[in-house]
């Protein structure tokens, strides 16, 4: 720019049409720079468009010239697109390819072998899109869903020593407190009802356990929301991560805006979510030094105490990643679990099939019948294939890598689209979209029905809600021990009946039922 203006200068000087003031000349130089700037942007684009090393790839239509698809994308819901377009036609290489902003290329790998090279073999040949980790920093601190390279690989490590299936299993009594601690808040709420039934704002109850679990591996602290305390943790909560217009409004600025104006925005939306961070952290802070004396008796492994054991312990640090942790499980857990009570309302046989089931066993359950259980695993699998928390995650090429044998230089965006994936008549027949929770049952073996890990599809990888390989949910098996407990503890206790229309998906990252769906719960036990 300054370059520019000192080259107006000197042409106009040398052509003697000096303007009279300095006001005149500060405006010509603004407007020819712009001009300048449209018409090398209008040049850029057409050359991405023309010469695009991956016009041969299939895919929709172009689209309009100056933005292609960008606005399709992020469409909400989010996914929903890309989803049409992987059912409109075939991907013999396992690629689709679409147009964005300015020309901008995006590849979607379509096949189980594209998906396992980008999430696995190639993992670290792509990054997240600077914005989104901008966002993310900025809010919630510099926590493993930032973190790239290296750093990832090892912060990641320290995740896996408790999330993994063993240190989870030894969780399992506090999550079955917390799920009853939500069925006898629905039988409260059943109470007063002559039918002794109650149209329960589900999203909401659910948010709110997920809140208190994720505190309790993270922190190792109940924050207790589900019995309504702590209501200014989870006031800051759903104000730092629940999806609003607002949020997703700043966070694509953050994106299509230059890094040094995403900090100095001054939308009262990023006000409130600074202030929430403040709070939480605060919080967090709280929690932590008042457990200092807890961690010494040596209970229970949560992150923090984890990370006191291997010297690992930094406040600041350690806030930064409870932080992501406690945003992490909050509306993908809570919102999964609500739209699997939705999907068990809409579907009275799979529930009673489910109710029987669960009600085969002793009460109350043993803690290991709840991974025995094939029609209950297969329901929590069944309808977070079709709701999967985040639909839509971009990635980016750090270094020229391949794709199906394909090369693939840096600089590429390639979109992980578990929506379409899930959705995907190729991968999973043509009764894709429909709840059919016996997909995942193999009723082969004589002794008795057991779960199909596949749900029937060819690879494991055709259900990418927690996503593959180096970057996969760190969570799921604490996500899926919560879900399993809540759901048989619910239908054993209450007949579930849908409220109102179709819901319809939102959200900024994860994809979430409306914060104001409703299923009526009736008591049945
Ligand atoms: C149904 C519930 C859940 C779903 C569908 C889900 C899904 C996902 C997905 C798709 C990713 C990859 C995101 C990306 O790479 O951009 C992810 C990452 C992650 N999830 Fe989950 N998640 C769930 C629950 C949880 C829970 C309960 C926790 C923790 C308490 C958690 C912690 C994380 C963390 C820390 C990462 C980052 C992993 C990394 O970057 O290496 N998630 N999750």
């Amino acid at each position: 720019m300054a370059l520019w203006a000192a080259g107006v200068r000197v042409l106009t000087r040398h052509l003697g049409i000096q303007p009279e003031s300095s006001a005149v000349l500060l405006g010509e130089i603004i407007g020819s720079w712009l001009v300048l700037n449209a018409l090398l942007l209008g040049l850029k684009t057409w050359y991405r468009r023309r010469y695009s090393p991956f016009r041969d790839i299939p895919g929709p239509e172009p689209g309009p010239w100056l933005y292609g698809h960008a606005f399709d994308i992020f469409d909400e819901p989010l996914g929903r697109r890309i989803t049409d377009w992987g059912n409109a036609q075939a991907y013999p290489h396992g690629l689709m390819h679409f147009f964005g902003l300015f020309g901008v290329s995006y590849l979607v790998p379509t096949s189980p072998a594209a998906l396992a090279e980008v999430l696995s073999t190639r993992a670290y040949d792509y990054v997240k899109p600077a914005g989104f980790k901008r966002f993310t920093r900025r809010f919630w601190g510099h926590g493993i869903v930032s973190q790239e390279q290296e750093e990832h690989r090892l912060h990641r490590k320290t995740y896996q020593a408790v999330f993994n299936q063993g240190n989870i299993a030894q969780a399992r009594g506090p999550l079955s407190t917390k799920s009853r601690q939500l069925v006898d808040r629905i039988h409260g709420l059943c109470a007063p009802s002559p039918s002794h039934s109650a149209i329960v704002p589900v999203t909401q109850l659910t948010a709110r356990v997920s809140l208190d679990v994720t505190g309790l591996i993270a922190l190792g602290v109940d924050f207790e929301t589900i019995l309504d305390r702590n209501p200014q943790v989870l006031e800051a909560h759903e104000a730092l991560f629940a999806g609003s217009r607002d949020k997703r409004t700043l966070f694509a600025l953050y994106n299509a805006a230059p890094r040094w104006l995403g900090g100095l925005i001054p939308l009262r939306v990023a006000r409130r979510m600074d202030e929430a961070s403040r709070v939480l952290r605060g919080a967090c802070r709280q929690a932590i030094r008042s457990r200092a004396a807890v961690k010494a008796n040596g209970q229970r492994l949560d992150f923090v105490a984890h990370l006191v054991q291997q010297g690992l312990y930094d406040e600041e640090a350690a806030i930064s990643q409870i932080m992501v942790i406690l945003g992490a499980g909050y509306e993908s857990t809570g919102g999964t679990l609500a739209w699997i009570l939705y999907c068990l309302a809409t579907h009275p046989d799979s529930q009673a099939a489910l109710r029987q089931e669960v009600r085969s066993r002793s009460r109350p359950m043993d803690e290991s019948d709840y991974e025995a259980l094939p029609l209950l695993n297969a329901v929590v699998l069944e309808a977070t294939r079709l709701y999967p928390a985040f639909s839509f995650l971009l990635r980016k090429t750090i270094r020229a890598t391949a794709i199906s044998g394909r090369a693939i230089p840096r600089g590429t965006y390639v979109a992980l689209c578990p929506h379409m994936v899930n959705h995907a008549r190729h991968l999973w027949g043509p009764d894709v979209e429909a709840f059919r929770p016996e997909r995942w049952v193999d009723r082969s073996s004589p002794a008795g029905p057991k779960l199909d890990a596949t749900g029937g599809a060819s690879a494991a990888v055709c259900m990418l809600s927690f996503f593959s390989g180096a970057r996969s949910c760190v969570g799921r098996a604490l996500a899926l021990a919560l879900m399993k407990r809540q759901v048989a503890l619910l239908v054993d206790h209450f007949q579930l009946d849908p409220v109102g229309g179709t819901p319809q998906a939102s959200g900024l990252f994860a994809t979430s039922p409306p914060a104001d769906l409703h299923v009526r719960f009736t008591q049945v036990r």
